[in-house]
């Protein structure tokens, strides 16, 4: 089997090397991939979608996966489909599920899935008679994609309404601020669950728990995600039943009744809240960092998990895990996440610990080659290291140990990934 893999993280990366190690992929390209996917495949200059589409019927590659949710939000998998290629991923209208918030929210309560108490606007006025019916903090939220950033969680009504008036004034966020959610605060703790979708059935992966925050102790600003393990002991049978039960059944019922069937990844950010779960937002793609703790986990192969779910036939896969956990901890460039870093040289020491060399790996992120073959770090998230074991507490000390082995100025990491895992 012949794999496209579009995208260029960390999270492509931890795909890549999963599609590495599968007897039955021959062959992997990166577009664009990054100074380090080079190793695992080929990497690809190509930008256009639509010259993408071309080589890939060219070139005869079987299967497209996409990783990150901009170019599912463009319509990339619509312009595969057209032309009869076989790709990983949801529809630009599936994709909306990610894409507005007001579209998941008010497909939310239309099919009657938990959620926080909530009103859709582009008005402040509305939005100041909800705020002041709620108790603070107050969650503000802008309708379209904002690279994370578009949600402000406001300690009092005040700052709620002036959060709202920011965005609908397109001050904050431009025209994807020109329309809001206000949202009642929920208080529990959050879960990352996946689930591989077919449009009809699904899978569902190890619960993960990211680390959003740069600092230990979860202080500092936030990030696209410090570090992340699975699975979270944080989840139980009960929880995933209830997800099942009334939140990922419906949906794909819900996407299907409505005539866009969702296939690809179903992030779901849930609130748990005395023990009851609920959905923050669905995103549409895998998260990164989760990404790469779960693709070490997967035990049967993944081109069968993806391929089978691009063509609808995941009934007929049996997908199995491995009883393991694993723990990523990301090592970021000096400035991350305010500003740019100067390119560093990041030199791996040989892993002599044989023990550590069979369970841990790094996901390569944002990294460069020279002609020399060096690797430099060229900022944001630089690299993740993996750690596998047979307790979170294994998994978690091998993943450091892997730490002490990179080097490169500027390097910063948490201390403490996993702690929630370790004090529960
Ligand atoms: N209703 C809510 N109650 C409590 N916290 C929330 C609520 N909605 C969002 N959050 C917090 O804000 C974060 C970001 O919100 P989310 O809806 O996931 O948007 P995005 O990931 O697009 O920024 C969540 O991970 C969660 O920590
Ligand atoms: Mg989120």
């Amino acid at each position: 089997m012949k794999v496209l893999i579009v995208g260029s993280g960390g999270r492509e990366y931890s795909i890549g090397l999963a599609l590495k190690r599968d007897e039955a992929v021959e062959k992997i390209w990166f577009s664009p991939g990054n100074g380090a996917t080079d190793q695992l495949g080929e990497n690809l200059s190509i930008t256009d979608y639509r010259d993408l589409a071309d080589f890939a019927q060219r070139e005869g590659v079987d299967l497209t996966i996409v990783g990150p949710e901009a170019p599912l939000v463009d319509g990339i998998v619509d312009l595969f489909k057209e032309k009869g290629l076989t790709i990983f991923g949801p529809s630009a209208q599936a994709a909306q599920l990610e894409g507005s918030k007001i579209f998941m929210k008010n497909f939310l309560a239309r099919h009657g899935i938990p959620t926080a108490r909530y009103i859709e606007t582009g008005s402040l006025q509305e939005a100041t008679q909800f705020i002041e019916t709620l108790e603070a903090p107050i969650v503000v939220k802008a309708d379209g994609l904002c690279a994370g950033k578009g949600v402000i969680i406001a300690p009092t009504r005040e700052e709620a309404v002036q959060a709202a008036q920011g965005m609908l004034s397109g001050e904050s966020f431009g025209e994807a601020g020109s329309k809001i959610v206000v949202e009642e605060f929920l208080d529990g703790y959050e879960l990352s669950v996946f689930a591989v979708c077919d449009g009809k059935d699904y899978v569902v992966l190890p619960a993960a728990q990211d680390h959003k925050r740069l600092l230990n102790n979860d202080k500092g600003p936030n990030t696209g995600g410090m570090g992340a393990y699975a699975p979270t002991p944080l989840v139980n049978e009960e929880i995933y039943r209830k997800l099942d039960e009334r939140v990922i059944r419906p949906t794909l019922k819900g996407m299907e009744a409505e005539g866009m069937p969702f296939t690809g990844v179903l992030f779901m950010g849930v609130m748990v809240v005395k023990g009851e779960p609920y959905i923050l937002e669905y995103n549409v793609r895998f998260g990164d960092p989760e990404c790469e703790v779960l693709m070490p986990l997967l035990k049967s192969p993944a081109s069968e998990l993806f391929y089978k779910a691009a063509t609808g036939r995941l009934a007929e896969a049996k997908i199995e895990f491995h009883d393991r956990y694993a723990v990523g901890v990301v090592m970021a460039s000096k400035n991350y996440p305010y500003g740019s870093s100067e390119p560093a040289e990041i030199i791996v020491d040989e892993i002599h610990h044989e023990e550590l060399a069979a369970n841990s790996h790094i996901s390569y992120a944002g990294v460069s080659r020279d002609e020399e073959g060096r690797l430099y770090a060229t900022g944001g998230r630089v690299l993740i290291c993996v750690g596998l074991g047979e307790s979170i507490r294994e998994a978690r000390d091998r993943a450091y140990m892997l730490v002490g082995q990179v080097h490169f100025v500027g390097k910063q990491c948490r201390t403490d990934i996993a702690w929630q895992a370790l004090e529960a």
